[in-house]
């Protein structure tokens, strides 16, 4: 058969979640040829996982100020104002094209969408579908449209490599190590006209995450190699809740939907004191990175490795209609919610920073886009609202495909050089570098134990392998691990999700944004 990843298109998306299906779609209702690159399959990323919903402005008693007040909140000083106006103002159209393409979401008796509450917001605006499956079901409706429209192709099994530039510099296509196609000769090209980045988070850095086994920040790795500006990593979000249990051996854990404390579950520590009340004003429903530091404090104080989420007076009828992702989950694993605590802990969740763009999602790099987790479009700040996540594939996927569409040059000849780095790294030592990213970078940090990281992310560094997923995917790990300590080690203050023992206070000199980059030989 005809090998399919060696060819010419208008535009390359790079990731299949919720923004790269998003832009795809829109880019296509521009008249444009799309092929989209996945390095799995096309609902392998961390949109399906997604629990909790979508924020917007949909209350008619809530309004886009309030929604952005929120969000500035959460970010503590660094989010862009401008950034947030744009996601808090054309979310609401967004969702409504999200359910034209046909996503159902929870509704109320009058047909009214339902609206629930998560952390950080003051108001109820997150939409929800299947009670806690909001992302499988926005992925199965993206998926569905995509799969329609035969002018949008899909590559699946090809992982992303590298940018490829033109003479002037600008973006026209990637090159992809395609699955079962050897080491050298699996590599292949995707010649094209703009390049969009929807490659997803890197959550798999740290040793327990949210996140699939896919997320291991090779968008961001790409950037750092290809140059483009890259900012913020240091802000990455730690989910309070993660289900904790001996039944549960992989890297990623169950998530516990923050909605569940939206709907009034309560954190408990093992006497069964409600020690989130007096700390924070919203007890439970505070900005994310105050309760994930509320259960951290604990966790020292006591030496255990989980608190526990209290839902059993929520019942349970209630429990099994409205959180069924959960139930199903937990009660595999032998715990029931509706009749025992949740035993729970704070996991890497969400990339707060990575490849800087402006309100249209370009990058520093002309013909780059970047779009959703791999982005830092400026409204998360030091720290994300819950569900804006989301919103901001949808949001930033329409504006990156109109600028395209106003501006699209036509394709260039790529210079042909060698960009990928001259070595990759041992597929085994993944579990190696995410141990020292727990322990030396993870919820809480000091100069010690980023010096730690430091040195042995150095030593890892010395690892070699010949090319195949697993070797790039550590390799990326490894690179962005790196960009990752070397902010945390330069921002000596605490902001957000970024926690620093040794200056736990936020310095107005830090109010700024810290751009990564990376050598020649491929690291920092
Ligand atoms: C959750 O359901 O708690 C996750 C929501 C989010 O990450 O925005």
């Amino acid at each position: 058969a005809e090998p399919g990843w060696n060819e010419t298109t208008d535009v390359v998306v790079v990731g299949s979640g919720i923004a790269g299906l998003t832009a795809a779609l829109h880019l296509r209702e521009q008249g444009l040829h799309v092929t989209v690159v996945t390095k799995v399959n096309i609902d392998d990323g961390s949109t399906r996982w997604a629990q909790g919903g979508i924020a917007a402005v949909l209350d008619p008693l809530d309004t886009p100020q309030a929604h952005a007040y929120d969000t500035e909140i959460a970010g503590v000083g660094l989010c862009d104002p401008e950034a947030v106006r744009v996601l808090v103002e054309e979310g609401p159209a967004r969702i409504r094209e999200l359910i034209r393409r046909g996503a159902e979401f929870d509704r109320n008796p009058d047909g009214s969408l339902m609206l629930t509450r998560e952390g950080g917001h003051r108001a109820d605006r997150i939409v929800h579908a299947g009670g806690d499956a909001t992302g499988a079901e926005v992925q199965r409706a993206l998926h569905a449209a995509v799969r329609r429209d035969p002018w949008i192709r899909l590559v699946e099994h090809a992982l992303v490599l590298d940018l490829l530039r033109a003479a002037d510099g600008r973006a026209c296509g990637i090159t992809l190590h395609v699955l079962g196609e050897g080491s050298e000769d699996g590599v292949g090209a995707v010649l094209a006209r703009a390049v969009v980045l929807a490659t997803g988070g890197m959550g798999q850095v740290y040793a327990s995450t949210t996140n699939p086994s896919v997320s291991t920040g090779d968008g961001v790795a790409l950037a750092l190699r290809a140059g483009a500006e890259v900012t913020d990593v240091e802000f990455v979000q730690f989910h309070p809740t993660s289900f904790v249990s001996s039944g549960v051996t992989s890297v990623q854990r169950p998530l516990i939907s923050e909605a569940l404390r939206g709907e009034g579950a309560h954190l408990v520590d093992e006497n069964g004191e409600r020690f989130m009340l007096g700390r924070h004003e919203l007890a439970e429903l505070a900005p994310r990175d105050v309760v994930a530091k509320g259960i951290y404090r604990v966790l020292r104080a006591t030496g255990a490795d989980h608190v526990y989420l209290d839902a059993r007076h929520l019942g349970k009828q209630f429990l099994e209609q409205r959180f069924p992702t959960i139930m199903a989950s937990t009660r595999g694993a032998g715990v029931d919610p509706a009749t025992e605590l949740i035993p729970v802990a704070p996991a890497a969740h969400y990339a707060s920073g990575g490849v800087r763009t402006d309100l249209h999602g370009r990058t520093s790099i002309p013909g780059l886009y970047a779009c959703g987790e791999v982005a830092c479009t400026g409204v998360h700040g030091a720290n994300r609202l819950a569900s804006n996540s989301l919103l901001e594939g949808l949001v930033f996927a329409k504006r990156i495909a109109d600028d395209i569409h106003r501006d699209l040059p036509p394709q260039a000849e790529p210079v042909r050089a060698n960009m990928t780095p001259a070595w990759v790294a041992d597929p085994a030592i993944r579990p190696e570098v995410q141990r020292a990213m727990t322990r030396g970078a993870g919820v809480l940090r000091s100069a010690d134990s980023l010096e730690t990281a430091t040195k042995e992310l150095s030593r890892l560094a010395e690892s070699r392998a010949t090319p195949n997923t697993a070797a790039w995917e550590a390799t990326n790990l490894l690179t962005v691990a790196t960009a990752l300590v070397a902010s945390a080690r330069t921002r000596r203050e605490t902001r957000g999700c970024h926690w620093r023992e040794d200056h736990p206070n936020a310095a107005d000199e830090w109010r700024g944004h810290l751009l990564d980059a990376v050598g020649a030989d491929g690291m920092m």
